[in-house]
């Protein structure tokens, strides 16, 4: 199972990463992972392959997305493909780097490997309305960046990827949703429907795997998180954010509060 892991992380091809990661998905669903582990060696972060296209670009020279044209639409659709086919990689990517834990952590994140395939997908489908493909616009590598910087940090990736980035999507989907069922776009809501309810999963399972790793080692969970949040992120935290959907993944009422305090939007303007 490792080895499709490997095949689908270290994959430039669209396609290869896809079915590698849906069949290490099913593999895993049927089979134990014991000695698979075993004298496994693992390849740095800095050789995970991406495709060609998208262009990655600073998210400074990137087109504003507005929703109420069809090219903002485009641009949109593809940025969430974009955001989706990292999501494929870092899933995989938790999977494969860390070592020695129980067999549910690895089956744990080839289920989430495999709904991000699925996202991935229906919006590539949906793309085709626009008369786009995913890779002809460009993107950015926000979200790889932070795998990166947490390459040998276990309690740094939960709290930064699942906790954090991904948490962030339950933050604005709703607002988004609103806008599109505003503009009777049903066609896009209902792709991001099925997201937004899939990813308060993966939210989850970061809360989940936090608190087992904590316990393991005698942390305290709140205080781990914040504490890896505010040193990767600098102080730069931004809300708002959406209790309800995060309570159901896991946040305690006491993590929103602190969030909301350290929230650093100018709240005047
Ligand atoms: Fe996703
Ligand atoms: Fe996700």
């Amino acid at each position: 199972m490792f080895k499709l892991i490997e095949k689908a992380l270290f994959s430039a091809s669209i396609t290869e990463t896809l079915s590698a990661t849906r069949q290490a998905f099913h593999l895993a669903q049927s089979m134990p992972l014991k000695g698979d582990e075993a004298e496994r060696a693992i390849r740095p972060i800095s050789e995970v392959c991406f495709p060609d296209k998208p262009l990655c670009v600073s998210p400074r020279d990137l087109p504003r997305r507005r929703l109420g044209s069809e090219a903002g639409k485009r641009s949109f659709i593809h940025a969430i493909a974009h955001i989706e086919f990292n999501a494929i990689k870092l899933a995989l990517d938790i999977a494969y780097r860390y070592q020695n834990l129980p067999e549910q952590f690895y089956i744990d994140w080839l289920y989430v490997a495999n709904d991000e395939c699925k996202h991935f997908e229906l919006l590539c489908q949906h793309l085709k309305n626009y008369d786009c493909e995913y890779g002809d616009l460009p993107s950015h590598d926000g979200l790889w960046s932070m795998a990166v910087k947490t390459e040998h940090d276990l309690l740094a990736r939960l709290s930064l990827v699942p906790r954090y980035l991904e948490a962030r999507g339950l933050d604005v989907t709703p607002g988004m949703l609103e806008k599109l069922y505003a503009q009777k776009d049903m066609a896009s809501a209902a792709v991001l429907e099925v997201i937004v309810e899939d990813e308060v999963t993966h939210v989850a399972y970061g809360t989940k795997w936090l608190d087992y790793v904590c316990e393991k080692e005698g942390l305290d969970r709140e205080g781990v998180f914040f504490e890896h949040v505010e040193s990767y992120l600098k102080g730069q935290i931004l809300g708002p954010f959406n209790r309800p959907l995060r309570i159901r993944a896991g946040f305690t009422n006491d993590e929103m509060d602190k969030l909301e305090q350290l929230d650093k939007r100018d709240l005047k303007h």
